[in-house]
């Protein structure tokens, strides 16, 4: 949902090709979050001068757009600040003068990136208006780029710090954001905040830093109560009444960067969204907390709190520089034509990372370390709340089953956004588990904070460290899938699944009278990464399904039922959202309550017909649509002979029944790719989808 990156480099010197260069970069790793539009903002010939690049469409298209400018890009910088940025519209179409970076005038006096929306901008928008200010673009990232303008203008001896420019903007702010700030009137500077959306910073030396942690500056009382705020009615600069004394000037007290010598070196920052648009340069990096903003000149960093805690959470005092533990090669394509073909491959090896260190399979132990100490809490809690959105809601039907029956706690589970406007119950007995990829849905973080506040054990289950989901629950599990490029989600479904049952087989293991089926589990996961590879290599029949009756097929209707049900549902997510083809997953047991009438010759059908102990229910299913003439595929398990002679399978090895979920998903997802590709869609970046999806 947007994605951000800047470049600040010091003493270090660059020509605009290579920054243009290292931006556009930074924007290709990041455009699974937005793909609408793309735009970089670098140094002009006079300082803090800014040239745009922008172009609708793809990185792609901004590269070339680059290409063809007569600009002249041997231009060297010994140190210069740039910013870029990748679009997923929220307010206004794709355009131009919508994609970001976005100006405060024509003289672009400030200029800004933002991941995130303002909600108040419509009101910031027609203030600025009766002030004069005008407006280009419909976004509501430009209210904030007039705004600061605005205050700037304000002030009358313009001796306010970048910092506190942004600060007294940003309180004026609602919604969620993570912006960018470059101006013309503060050279060689760049000021981030984030508030609800994701940001980090890469720092690069080359000589080792003296400190790796930065202090945060809180402001103190009385200096905060000085300054002047201009949008308040109250304040004597307010927009309602006419500007006056500016703003105190405040100090930072915060930890620059020094080498260990003490001398200033070359140093680079990276800012981004997301940590695959650093990991090429560097992997320190260092995350930044809501409310924080950082400001960066000169080569250093000042980290400063943009207000005091209200709500009683402590910020910790200082950012640590923690040293990011992914790959490049992990967010590269390789061999594979997209990236959502490369995570299906990758599930036998992710599978296995979700278990590496976990699961014991000689002693059938089940450590869960972030857990360790929460687990008695766990236990003797009165039901468990699962609250999730998408792909990640499906691994938590997909397990529930086994959750209650493993631990005899009884689950609920939420789709976050429904669980926020019902105003869901939550107690202090309560434990509520956020389950998220990206551990930055928006929906989900906010069900998050509503369980905090409420006083439950919060637990995540993300694969992203260092989001804000893993940062703000009390305790959780990563499930260490890996990255995941492609918007569709897959090997992260099959690692939260696992996730999810491990947490099910370590809370349970105190029940003797389990011991078996435990065990029986267990070595269920044992087997999964080779039932996995066979599941792979049945790849080319699945490609001839797309090819054949699906490919031109309008709707396709999953069924299944019990463990089945949240396999269908997923199958039937991955086909809407890359194939467009309406899809839809029913519980088979619901058939005769009215999907049924949907059936007849034409009405394609996947019917999963696994076995368990559902077995036979599924089989009266399969009676009920063929009696209406549908002509089902069915995915079975290798090997039965119990699905009638001419109908067209799909097989897949047989598991223990709560983990066959696991291997009947992988044919649904590669089906979904297959009927993608053969529809010409661009597999990695569906239409109206963002990877992240960071606002409500
Ligand atoms: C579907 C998909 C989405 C996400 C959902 C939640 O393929 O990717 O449905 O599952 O937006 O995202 P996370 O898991 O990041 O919270």
């Amino acid at each position: 949902m947007c994605g951000i990156f800047a470049y600040g480099s010091f003493l270090r010197e660059r020509d605009r090709k290579e920054i243009c260069e290292i931006l556009c970069n930074g924007l290709a790793r990041q455009e699974y979050r937005g793909y609408d539009s793309a735009g970089i903002g670098i140094d002009g010939d006079k300082p803090g001068e800014v040239l745009f690049f922008k172009e609708v469409g793809k990185v792609a298209g901004l590269r070339q757009r680059i290409a063809e400018s007569k600009v002249d890009f041997t231009k060297s910088f010994i140190s210069q600040v740039s910013i870029a940025h990748t679009r997923w519209a929220t307010h206004g179409v794709p355009s131009y003068v919508n994609c970001h970076p976005v100006r405060s005038d024509p003289n672009n006096e400030f200029v800004l990136v933002h991941n995130g929306i303002v909600t108040n901008a419509a009101e910031l928008r027609l203030v600025l208006q009766k002030r004069g200010y005008k407006f280009e673009s419909e976004t509501d990232t430009e209210a904030v780029a007039i705004l600061i303008k605005y205050v700037y203008d304000s002030q009358p001896d313009k001796r306010i710090t970048f910092t506190e420019l942004v600060k007294t903007v940003l309180k004026e702010l609602e919604g969620s954001f993570a912006f960018v700030f470059k101006s013309i009137h503060y050279p060689g500077e760049l000021v981030t905040a984030r508030r609800g959306s994701p940001l980090l910073i890469g720092v690069k030396t080359e000589k080792k830093l003296k400190v790796d942690f930065v202090d945060v500056e809180f402001a103190n009382q009385e200096s905060e109560n000085k300054v002047i705020d201009p949008l308040s009615p109250a304040s004597p600069g307010g927009l309602l009444a006419p500007p006056s004394a500016g703003p105190k000037i405040m100090r930072t007290q915060s930890r620059a960067f020094m080498s260990e010598d003490g001398l200033p070196q070359p140093i680079e920052f990276f800012i981004a969204s997301d940590a695959s648009a650093i990991v090429e340069h560097t992997k320190r990096v260092l995350y930044l907390e809501d409310d924080d903003i950082a400001h960066i000149a000169a080569g250093e960093l000042h980290i400063h709190r943009l207000r005091r805690n209200e709500d009683g959470v402590q910020t910790p005092s200082t950012r640590s520089i923690e040293t990011l533990e992914i790959e490049l090669a992990e967010i590269m394509k390789g061999k594979f034509d997209h990236f959502m073909q490369k995570e299906i491959y990758e599930q036998p090896e992710s599978v296995v990372n979700t278990m590496r260190g976990r699961v014991n399979f000689d002693t059938h132990k089940i450590t869960l370390g972030g857990l360790r100490a929460y687990l008695p809490i766990m236990r003797r809690c009165r039901r468990i709340v699962f609250c999730a959105c998408g792909t990640s809601y499906h691994s938590c039907l997909a397990t529930r089953a086994i959750f209650e029956e493993l631990t005899e706690i009884p689950v609920s589970i939420e789709l976050a956004s429904d669980f926020l406007d019902r105003k869901t119950p939550i107690f202090r007995d309560d434990v509520c588990v956020f389950v998220s990829q990206s551990g930055e849905t928006a929906d989900t973080i906010l069900a998050l904070r509503y369980c905090l506040e409420r006083g439950a054990l919060c637990v995540g289950v993300v694969n992203t460290v260092g989001s804000t989901i893993s940062r703000e629950t009390h305790c959780g599990v990563h499930i260490n899938a890996g990255p995941e490029v492609g918007v569709a989600s897959t090997k992260a479904y099959t690692s939260q699944y696992i996730a999810l049952l491990m947490m099910a087989l370590q809370l349970s293991e105190d029940r003797i009278s389990l011991t078996e089926r435990r065990n029986q589990i267990i070595e269920g996961l044992h087997q999964l990464p080779s039932q996995i590879k066979t599941v792979l290599a049945a790849d080319r029949s699945l490609q001839s399904f797309a090819d054949g009756v699906l490919a031109t097929s309008k709707s396709l209707l999953l069924m299944g039922r019990g463990y089945q049900h949240a396999t269908v549902l997923e199958g039937a997510l991955k086909i809407k959202e890359i194939s467009y083809m309406h899809s839809e997953g029913i519980l088979a047991g619901e058939l005769k309550h009215g999907p049924l009438a949907l059936i007849d010759q034409n009405m394609p059908v996947i019917i999963i017909m696994t076995r368990d102990s559902l077995y036979p229910k599924v089989q009266s299913a399969f009676a009920q649509i063929t009696a209406r003439r549908a002509d089902p595929i069915v995915l079975c398990n290798d090997g039965d002979d119990g699905i009638p002679e001419g109908v067209k399978t799909i097989r897949v090895p047989q598991t223990v029944d709560c983990l066959q979920g696991l291997l009947n998903v992988i044919p649904l997802q590669l089906l979904s790719y297959h009927l993608a590709v053969k529809k010409g869609f661009d597999v990695d970046f569906p239409r109206n989808l963002a990877k992240s999806v960071t606002t409500e």
